[in-house]
């Protein structure tokens, strides 16, 4: 979703601020633009469409300031068109906002009487005049931007310049991510550490209701009171490569790729192969905790609500407790009923997703505990959970979401392990567990190293305008979610069933234009599974099937058959959505759509 970073320091902003857009291309956008104030004077210069075509922009004016803002945006109110892209200005003020101001109508009527005249369909534009106005009034431009956020509600990460003031860039904070990055001679302002990590690795993260006021070598956080808050600089451990394609074409494919690693830096220091449990630092529950928990209530969005979905059948069968699985868009919304005793596991890669965060807010209010399992360390999500498991997965820059679902798997995997054996599990059954974790590195890369297979193959059904994946028990959620991929990455139209459920509608659809991705390794569903293949074979679907390494029977139903190596139940589902991973991404490739930055997506959907 938007994107955000502004600059102040000794050198030129505008590469600083295009460099700082790059990095967050992969959030989605749809134009994106930067202002810089030299010489008094600010120079606004925004594009649809790509970052390459404000490059050259930018590059023709050459604007020579030393602080600027820049902004990558999603549309939400307004077309995605030059007007519409932030910065935007009123008179000297420029700002560029992320979030949405939910009372922007009230609030441009009443700027509308006042005479003042909006350019753009957009609600942050009232921003940049609420600014201006409050400035006639304020002795700076911070106490300006306190009094002109104090009529707004609504959600909001906000950089304003004012070239009256060029020796400062104000940074305000409600409901969506900024942090300052920090070092002798500038500071750095973003909705994302990815902007800013070429720079530097000290940084602040701001809360909720706060305002950063940024001068070229110091940086002081308010209120709106105007009181001091006190913050301690952290660092952060993210490398310029792990930003970076590392000679894939995607970085989709570079994320498949790296999941042996995944896998291998996500149970380090965490598996007791002796005692069959896990050891997690920061679940902060202790001991009589587990005693008492009656039900786990799981929420996320899209892949992490699969991954979620997944959970809930490993979770039932390690704890013997009840799962509860719920999307965050609706649960926040519902009234839904929550049990005394619930543990709230919230599962996101960003740690930003709107409704996730909110349905955490929502347990929160009710005193229930929650656990994050975030990727992105020191995100909303996982500075609000009560405690958590990070997922260590490194940036995820791919739109679609591939280790970080196979992290959020684990992660469950990990949680259940040490409440299941601080219950009724039994240590050997908790070894059980600890051995098929361990023996998975190995077993993810086997299936990669046959991905040139899943390449012939993906040529082959790249022109199929209908899919549909089928799986039973566990592997139901891992359809759905193989499904999500081809969509979101080919834009193929793709569906999941449970498959023992077709026989009660769906088989209606089966004919010979329909790819049917059937997913039956070896468990103890296996013949059941088999007689649902068999309802497809005989109405002519289009199967793909994927299956356990030397099974020949299922390779009298189709040709196509991907391998998998046998495995544990703890950890098949994890395997068999590997190569649906490989296949959608081979099929987008084939299809020449824009892989990493799938139309109409954004990787972090940090409005509702
Ligand atoms: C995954 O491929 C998607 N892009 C999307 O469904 C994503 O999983 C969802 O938006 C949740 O994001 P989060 O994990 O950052 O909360």
């Amino acid at each position: 979703m938007c994107g955000i970073i502004g600059y102040i320091g000794k050198d030129e902003a505008s590469p600083v601020l295009i460099g700082g857009l790059r990095r967050m291309e992969y959030r989605g956008y749809d134009s994106a633009g930067v202002a810089v104030i030299a010489g008094g004077k600010t120079t606004v210069i925004k594009r649809p469409g790509k970052i390459v075509e404000l490059v050259e922009a930018v590059d023709a004016k050459t604007p020579k300031g030393h602080v600027g803002i820049g902004h990558t945006r999603w549309a939400t109110h307004g077309a995605p068109n030059e007007v519409n892209a932030h910065p935007h200005q009123a008179g000297p003020i420029t700002i560029v906002h992320n979030g949405i101001i939910e009372n922007y109508q009230v609030l441009k009527k009443a700027l509308q009487k006042q005479g003042r005249v909006f350019v753009s369909e957009t609600d942050s534009e009232v921003l940049a005049h609420l600014v201006d106005l409050a400035r006639a009034t304020s002795d700076d431009l911070a106490g300006a931007v306190v009094k002109a956020l104090l009529q707004v509600e609504g959600t909001f990460g906000l950089l304003v310049v004012d070239e009256r003031e060029p020796e400062t860039l104000v940074a305000a904070r409600r409901g969506s991510p900024l942090l300052l990055g920090i070092t002798d001679d500038a500071i750095y302002a973003a909705s994302d550490a990815t902007a800013i990590v070429a720079h530097t690795d000290r940084v602040i993260y701001l809360e909720d209701d706060e305002i950063a006021v940024c001068r070229p070598d110091t940086y002081r956080v308010i209120d709106f009171q105007e009181q001091d808050m006190l913050h301690e600089e952290q660092r952060i451990e993210m490398q310029v490569e792990a930003i970076e394609k590392g000679g894939h074409d995607h970085f989709l494919l570079k994320e498949i790729m790296e999941q042996p690693k995944t896998i291998t830096d996500i149970l380090r220091g965490r598996l007791d192969a002796n005692d069959g449990t896990s050891h997690l630092g920061g679940l902060n529950l202790g001991k009589l905790f587990y005693q008492r928990l009656s039900r786990f209530l799981t929420v996320g969005c899209g892949t992490a609500y699969y991954a979620g979905l997944l959970g809930k059948y490993q979770l039932e069968r390690m704890t013997a407790l009840p799962v509860d699985v719920e999307y965050g868009s609706e649960f926040r919304y519902r009234e839904p009923v929550v049990a005394k005793d619930t543990l709230g596991l919230i599962i996101s890669q960003s740690g930003e997703t709107a409704d996730t965060l909110a349905s955490l807010r929502e347990l929160k209010r009710r005193s229930i505990r929650s656990l994050g399992l975030v990727n992105v360390v020191g995100s909303s999500v996982a500075r609000e959970v009560d405690g958590g498991v990070y997922l260590h997965a490194g940036p995820e820059i791919s739109v679609a979401s591939t280790k970080a679902f196979t992290a959020q798997v684990i992660a469950q995997l990990l949680v259940g392990l040490q409440v299941a054996r601080s219950r009724t599990m039994s240590v050997i059954e908790g070894r059980e567990v600890v051995e098929a974790l361990e023996a998975l590195p190995d077993q993810v890369q086997q299936i990669l190293d046959r991905r040139d297979e899943i390449k012939d193959l993906a040529k082959k059904l790249a022109h199929y305008d209908d899919a549909m994946y089928l799986g039973r028990d566990a592997l139901y959620p891992v359809a759905l979610e193989g499904s999500h991929k081809l969509k979101e990455v080919s834009y193929i139209h793709a569906e999941a069933y449970p498959a023992g459920e077709m026989k009660h509608g769906a088989n209606a659809l089966i004919d010979d234009k329909l790819l049917v991705v059937f997913l039956i390794p070896k468990n103890g569903l296996y013949d059941k599974a088999k007689s649902n293949l068999e309802e497809v074979a005989a109405r002519n679907g289009q199967l793909v099937v994927v299956a356990t390494e030397g099974d020949k029977d299922v390779a009298k139903y189709t040709k196509d058959v991907i391998y998998i190596p046998e495995s544990s139940t703890w950890t098949q589902p994890i395997l068999v959505n590997i190569p649906l991973q490989l296949l959608a991404y081979y099929i987008a490739v084939k299809r020449g759509t824009d892989v990493d930055q799938p139309r109409n997506l954004a990787k972090s959907v940090t409005v509702e």
